[in-house]
């Protein structure tokens, strides 16, 4: 079957424009926006909610970004050529993905449950915070329901929509630049409703706060805590001879 016109814009040309507005927009911003190029981070409001929410989501989130270059970068003739069946990778790929998934969506909402809830952060939030929310949490939700509705087709015996037959060769195909739209076509509504979701994420990023992750050092996970003390201890502790690090 060929593709619909409006399909070769989807498939054919959205997603170059999507990459011309992502490293256009993230070298603009990144020259005249230097010192707003932050999470804007919302720490000192409130940090009993934030210190479970943030992890439980940017961990999950980590899973979930392994998971999309595995399952959209890696061919299934090279997983099968391991010696993984196609099932056994459909176990642990599902598996793993509804695991971290699940934990992305919970600390998601924690994280704007508590955006809501709490007064200074709430004053603080833009219009392109909420903008910002409402889209990845659309991409988080819809990339959870296709992966269930993919487990539930799993179980019952219907392949026929993979998207690793489908939406991973349009994926890898638009890096050589002759992007398959016959492949993506082929994909169900689902999985096209959220490749559409993920561009626009992509489209939003540099305009965003998400521009912190480019500027997430590894060796933040591994800090030390920031030790704040209240002033009146300070001579005291000024005596003490400066030691970096845990101590
Ligand atoms: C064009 C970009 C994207 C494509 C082509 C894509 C493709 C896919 C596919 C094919 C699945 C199903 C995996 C399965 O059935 O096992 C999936 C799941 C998922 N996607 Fe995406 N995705 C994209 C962007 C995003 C973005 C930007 C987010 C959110 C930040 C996201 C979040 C998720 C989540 C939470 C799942 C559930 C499974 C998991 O935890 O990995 N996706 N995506």
């Amino acid at each position: 079957m060929s593709a619909s016109s409006v399909e070769y814009l989807l498939w054919g040309a959205l997603p170059y424009v999507v990459i011309a507005v992502f490293v256009g927009g993230t070298i603009w911003r990144y020259r005249y926006d230097r010192f707003g190029w932050t999470t804007r981070s919302s720490q000192l409001y409130e940090s009993r909610l934030l210190r479970v929410a943030s992890p439980v989501f940017h961990f999950g989130l980590l899973v979930v970004i392994v998971g999309h270059v595995i399952g959209l970068l890696i061919p299934e003739s090279w997983t099968s050529a391991t010696g993984l069946s196609e099932a056994a990778y459909h176990v642990m790929a599902l598996s793993l993905g509804i695991i971290a998934g699940v934990a992305t969506l919970g600390g998601i909402a924690l994280l704007i449950y508590r955006r809501r809830t709490t007064g200074p952060v709430f004053s603080a939030t833009t219009v392109n915070d909420k903008t910002m929310y409402l889209v990845l949490t659309a991409a988080i939700v819809s990339g959870l329901a296709v992966t269930l509705l993919s487990a539930y087709t799993g179980i019952t015996g219907g392949h026929e929509r993979d998207y690793r037959e489908t939406v991973s060769v349009w994926f890898r195909s638009i890096w050589i630049l002759q992007p398959d739209v016959d492949a993506m076509s082929a994909a169900g509504l689902g999985f096209k409703i959220h490749a559409l979701i993920g561009l626009a994420l992509f489209a939003l990023f540099p305009f965003s706060r998400l521009v912190h992750a480019f500027s997430a050092p590894v060796w933040y996970l591994f800090r030390p805590y920031v030790v704040y003390r209240s002033r009146d201890r300070v001579p005291a502790e000024a005596t003490r001879p400066i030691r970096r690090g845990w101590g």
